[in-house]
């Protein structure tokens, strides 16, 4: 910390925010490659958990780097700091109660390994989004493989720039022949059985 900089601790903390909620926060950091449908299953996650009550935000890649994050790119430098702002206000989001979702590509394990040191055990659930290049490839939602196979775009994750899987993800989920919908509720199974979620939740998953 900063010298001359003092933590304030303040009266009201997450466990208060938590107890109005009346649910615990979490981070759950979803990682893979671009078009893997990370950001697809995230969302339809934040939706089922805003249908049983939840507080929830999702921070998503392309939405952060149009703002907070509009003066970095894509070199292994820029990344490493979109990560590293994108943990710390995830971190801020998690205090303030929130059950927090990222969509990020975050391929460095590195990086992704700092925001989970950054939060308490348990509070940070690492979904891997895996989905094979050539799947993402030829989806390619957003013509940019297509770019960078063309050199028009360069250190493209995947192409010219590496994607560092992750080793122990708390929900590693191939996303190749199964709906997003099925990915996301997964993910929701995940947080029930963890506890991080209580079961009488279900019916309403049942429906999906
Ligand atoms: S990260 O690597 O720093 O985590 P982030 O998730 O914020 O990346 O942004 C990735 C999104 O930016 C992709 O989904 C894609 O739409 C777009 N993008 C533009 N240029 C690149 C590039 N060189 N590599 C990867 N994604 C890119």
């Amino acid at each position: 910390m900063p010298k001359d900089i003092v933590h304030h601790a303040h009266k009201i903390a997450r466990s208060h925010r938590e107890r109005l909620n009346g649910h615990k926060a979490c981070l759950l950091w979803f990682t893979g490659l671009s078009g893997s449908g990370k950001s697809t299953i995230a969302s339809l996650v934040e939706e089922h958990l805003h249908a049983m009550g939840k507080r929830t935000y999702l921070l998503d890649g392309d939405n952060v780097r149009h703002g907070l994050n509009r003066d970095l790119g894509f070199s292994d430098r820029d990344r490493v700091e979109n990560i590293r702002r994108i943990g710390e206000m995830s971190r801020l989001f998690v205090d303030a109660g929130m059950i927090t979702l990222t969509a990020f590509i975050s391929p460095f394990r590195a990086d992704r390994d700092a925001v989970r040191e950054r939060m308490a055990a348990g509070d940070f659930v690492e979904v891997f989004i895996d989905t094979p290049l050539a799947t993402c490839e030829q989806r390619d939602p957003k013509g940019l493989y297509q770019r960078a196979r063309r050199g028009l775009i360069k250190d493209f994750t995947g192409i010219d720039s590496p994607y560092e899987p992750p080793e122990a993800p708390e929900l590693h989920i191939v996303n190749d022949g199964i709906s997003p919908e099925e990915a996301a509720v997964r993910v929701i199974r995940y947080l029930q059985a963890q506890g991080y979620l209580p079961r009488q939740n279900l019916p309403t998953l049942d429906e999906a």
